[in-house]
């Protein structure tokens, strides 16, 4: 917001604290002031992580309305960020990372009781999920 803190600001600090040692950054806006006017769309604050990214060379997280799998790989195979967090996505459906792993096709590791939930482990659990369309 005017007079707040800028995303140059954010590089200037990314510079820094990369000297220091500073692996990545997770980059969010901030919605503490009821000034700001932060437009609230998937993938909202990308942006301000890709700036980070490109121009202070540091590692990002990006966060902020990723809540499908999809849009999340398309962030990261585009170079738009390093990894995404979910927080809200996350609280609502706490397996999202396995489901993600299945609807990209991706193996992930399971606990091997957890296997026991796993639709295409164990598709005798979820009979009309994987039946033919
Ligand atoms: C329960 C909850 C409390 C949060 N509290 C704050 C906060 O006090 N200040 C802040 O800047 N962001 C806060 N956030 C935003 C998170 O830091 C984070 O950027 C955001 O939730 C990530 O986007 P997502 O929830 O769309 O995945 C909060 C988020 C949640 C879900």
């Amino acid at each position: 917001m005017e007079g707040g803190w800028t995303p140059e600001e954010t590089v200037a600090l990314a510079i820094e604290l990369k000297k220091l040692g500073c692996d990545y950054l997770d980059v969010s806006s901030g919605g503490i002031d009821p000034r700001a006017k932060i437009p609230f769309a998937p993938g909202f604050q990308v942006p301000f992580g890709e700036k980070v990214r490109k121009e202070a060379g540091l590692p990002t997280m990006s966060v902020g309305l990723i809540t499908e799998p999809k849009q999340a790989e398309d962030i990261i195979a585009s170079g738009r960020a390093d990894m995404i967090a979910l927080a809200r996505g996350a609280m609502w459906n706490p397996r999202w990372a396995w489901h993600a792993a299945e609807a990209l096709g991706a193996e992930t590791a399971f606990a091997p009781k957890m296997m026991l939930c796993h639709p295409k482990l164990r598709p005798q659990v979820f009979p009309n999920r994987l039946a033919p369309a």
